[in-house]
């Protein structure tokens, strides 16, 4: 495998990882993704930019076989898929030192043992002359982990912005105008890694704002050789704005509930809004994220297990609480056997959100007229909602 070069002197040396298909045991991954490093070569310094996760670190260093010297390894993000290959760096390159922010030299310490000597902390605004070339260092909290920074190269207007812009997918081109599958899969990125930070991110979107960026390059998926599109997809994605959108993840066991979603999807699309649903025992909780990022309005339907909530359903309502998404309404629809704390368990759940909950509509056993006509009443209170918020 050679490097990909990406202007004079510039280079990808990272990892495609065709094949995997779970990320921290819980994300999907249903095109891959990549683990992206960088080679920049001054007139006086080589820097790498990142490493690779631990399991591709042969694949990174047979890139870097013909290169006899490097000065400086740039950790970004002490996340294991891009630092874990540092150990592996550092023994061939034993005089190169990692740079790292404040924070994340603690962090590169205790999660990969790298000797405190081997670390230079920088600051925010900080540069680096490799002689001809000038690495800014730009502090970004919180794009996903505190520790987390991005760098600018002056000369060349690149931004190697770490897990920012990112999207998980494995291709075998370099840019991002060469794959149809980006803007999906930066979404989904956005949605599943970025979106509980959604306030910081639109700080740090400001801050970028005064750079020149001709090109974006980011720790995962491919590089944005026109960056305009995805600046600006992010720039919706943080912003305040949300669609005329009920998000409807649900079980059913023996129908009821189901028919239940059936009578409130229709409903609701007869009135002009949005309907994503998602039946928990067969989708993809990626693409559920992906509908929570600009929805006005979730509707969570469940049966009765064990006088809960069913477990998926459970699932599926911690993780939206977590991802904090800017929801503003929400109900809960279902069927029971002969009780339950459904209702309290599933608002307990997303006790994160600051949302207005709508009443619940909870039928036994099989839904009879007046269940249908309370679907009904419940579609008109969205209606109403959205129309009375400018939702449109
Ligand atoms: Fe791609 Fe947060 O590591």
């Amino acid at each position: 495998m050679e490097p990909k070069k990406i202007k004079r002197d510039i280079f990808w040396v990272g990892a495609q990882d065709w094949d995997r298909r779970l990320f921290d045991a819980l994300i999907p991954l249903p095109d891959g993704t990549s683990y992206n490093a960088y080679l920049v070569k001054g007139s006086e310094k080589t820097v790498l930019l990142d490493t690779v996760d631990t399991a591709k670190a042969d694949t990174l260093l047979l890139q870097l076989k013909d290169i006899e010297t490097i000065d400086f390894i740039i950790s970004h993000h002490a996340e294991q898929d891009h630092s874990g290959a540092i150990p592996q760096v550092l023994k061939k390159y034993k005089n190169a030192k990692v740079i790292t922010s404040p924070k994340g030299k603690g962090l590169l310490a205790e999660h990969l043992h790298i000797p405190e000597e081997k670390i230079i902390t920088i600051a925010d605004g900080e540069t680096l002359s490799l002689g001809n070339k000038t690495l800014e260092f730009i502090h970004m909290p919180w794009v996903h982990w505190p520790e987390t920074f991005v760098t600018y190269l002056q000369e060349d207007k690149i931004l190697f912005s770490c897990d920012l812009f990112g999207s998980h997918l494995a291709v075998s081109g370099l840019y991002s105008s060469e794959h149809w599958k980006v803007c999906d899969a930066a979404k989904r990125y956005y949605a599943e890694v970025m979106m509980p930070f959604r306030i910081t991110i639109l700080k740090h979107l400001e801050k970028l704002k005064k750079y020149k960026i001709d090109i974006i390059a980011p720790s995962h998926g491919p590089v944005h050789d026109s960056p305009e599109c995805i600046m600006q997809s992010h720039m919706e994605w943080v912003s305040d704005k949300i669609s005329n959108t009920v998000v409807l993840p649900y079980v059913s066991m023996h129908g009821s509930t189901e028919s239940m979603v059936d009578y409130l999807t229709e409903s609701l699309s007869n009135k002009g809004i949005n309907v994503e649903r998602f039946n928990l025992a067969a989708t993809d909780m990626g693409k559920l994220a992906i509908a929570l990022v600009d929805a006005a309005t979730i509707v969570v339907g469940s049966p009765t297990v064990l006088v809960g909530a069913h477990p998926l359903v459970v699932s599926a309502a911690f993780l939206t609480n977590a991802l904090k998404p800017k929801l503003k309404f929400a109900s809960i629809i279902g069927s029971y056997g002969w009780g339950g704390k459904m209702v309290e368990q599933i608002t307990g759940l997303m006790s994160n959100l600051k949302l207005e909950m709508l009443e619940p509509v909870l039928v036994k056993g099989k839904p009879k007229d007046e269940d249908y006509k309370a679907l009904e009443r419940l579609a008109s209170d969205i209606a109403n909602k959205h129309r009375e918020n400018d939702i449109a």
